[in-house]
């Protein structure tokens, strides 16, 4: 029996584990869950699971949750704010953390996790994105397994031997070729991305995924990011990492080997796939995915990204061969422009230009601590910040 804590409960790969976990009651417990400040959906979750923990963002948060588990006769334990986030991913009761808060705010109780030598399940890419060396050191230093969650990483890791050891050239690999479905906006006209609602950015086409990372997907900063997180993984310098639109989202990614060799991983595009993958590692469980069936899919298309039209995939790559601090400076821009776009505080298209400028503005320098990181993500934040409200909304611009 593993015993597992959820961060990020309550979004859209935290339901997708639970989903998961709720197949197999002989193998998992839920030891703790945490949301944010979506306190109804816990409390609900709590009720099914009976985590011994729960956790929220906020002292109010928590008040509420406690009110609702009293009202429902549940001993859950409520607590808040950040190092109640890194106690339940490092209780020594824990045995898997599943990292699928959003963001930034995810770096410090997925560290936690690490440094506690739990098996950590990777969805919260942020945070591998901003720490890099840290985080594989830590996960080095305690001997913790890290098992990515994201489709196409989890694709490339049961693509790679199983006795990879991050270094390409020893296991013959030549290319990381990591699929993108190119998102909602592949073949808009590009003229007519400025004026794109936050709606129609966040209907991904083979997708379910919140709202940031489904923008993220848009810019296809997602792949971007993607690019950087496959670098700490499977140690593969940018030059060895490429980007193939592949729209159907079958093939979640590909490993190219030095014989000539392309092997990939296929399904249909469901989350609970790379999630029940590392859930039950190295065995395989059912997960409640529909088999493939490719007579149904019919036609495979593959074609080269467009870096003009996504911008956004160039300047994570220039993050990446940057090095240091560059690749926080990226993310944390990032996260800012796409809430500013989010609230429509900003148009689509000028997301790529706040971050851009943050890049250019800001020097990065040595990610040699976890404060080095922090103090970069805050600047970031700070100038991005700055840039929105210099910018305002094109489309409020073109109306007043
Ligand atoms: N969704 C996918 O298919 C997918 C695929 C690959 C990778 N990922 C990665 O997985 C992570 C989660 O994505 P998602 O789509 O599941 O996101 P989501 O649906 O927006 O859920 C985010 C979760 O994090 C919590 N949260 C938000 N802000 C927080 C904060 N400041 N402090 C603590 N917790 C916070 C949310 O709580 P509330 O509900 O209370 O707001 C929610 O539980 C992201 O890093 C994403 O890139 C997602």
């Amino acid at each position: 029996m593993q015993s597992i804590t959820i961060l990020g409960a309550t979004g859209s790969i935290g339901v997708s584990t639970l989903d998961v976990i709720a197949r197999h009651p002989d193998r998992y417990t839920v030891y703790a869950l945490s949301a944010h400040s979506r306190v109804d959906e816990l409390a609900a979750q709590c009720r099914q699971f009976q985590p011994k923990v729960a956790v929220v963002g906020s002292a109010d948060a928590a008040d509420q949750l406690a009110a609702l588990l009293r009202a429902m006769n549940l001993d859950t334990q409520v607590a808040w704010g950040e190092q109640a986030l890194c106690d339940i991913a490092s209780a020594g009761e824990v045995d898997g953390v599943m990292a699928a808060i959003v963001g930034a705010a995810g770096l410090a109780p997925t560290l936690a996790a690490a440094r506690a030598g739990k098996k950590v399940m990777l969805a919260n890419k942020e945070a591998l994105v901003m720490s890099g060396q840290l985080f594989m050191d830590a996960v080095a230093a305690s001997g913790a397994t890290l098992l990515p969650i994201d489709s196409e990483h989890n694709a490339i890791f049961q693509c790679l031997p199983a006795d990879y050891r991050r270094v390409p050239a020893a296991a013959g690999v030549t290319k990381i070729l990591l699929t993108a479905s190119g998102g909602p906006f592949l073949k808009r006209a590009v003229e007519t991305l400025d004026t794109v609602t936050p709606a129609e950015a966040c209907k991904h086409p083979k997708w379910v995924m919140g709202p940031k990372i489904s923008v993220d997907s848009a810019t296809m900063m997602n792949k971007g990011l993607e690019v950087i997180e496959a670098h700490w993984l499977f140690g593969a310098p940018a030059a060895q990492i490429e980007v193939v639109i592949h729209p159907q989202s079958v093939i979640h990614s590909m490993v190219s080997y030095a014989d000539g060799s392309v092997i990939a991983e296929l399904g249909n595009p469901d989350m609970r796939t790379p999630i029940a993958n590392a859930l039950a590692y190295p065995e395989r469980i059912a997960s409640g995915v529909a088999q493939l069936d490719l007579t149904q899919v019919g036609t495979l298309q593959f074609e080269k990204p467009d870096f003009k039209r996504f911008p956004c995939l160039a300047l994570a790559y220039d993050a990446l061969q940057a090095g240091g601090t560059a690749p926080a400076l990226l993310n944390a821009a990032n996260e800012v422009a796409v809430q500013a776009f989010l609230d429509e505080r900003i148009g689509f298209r000028q997301i790529d230009r706040v971050i851009a400028g943050v890049m250019d503005a800001l020097p990065h320098g040595p990610a040699s601590s976890i404060e080095a990181v922090m103090a970069q993500d805050a600047a970031a934040r700070a100038a991005a910040e700055r840039a929105i409200a210099a910018l305002g909304h094109p489309l409020k611009a073109a109306n007043a």
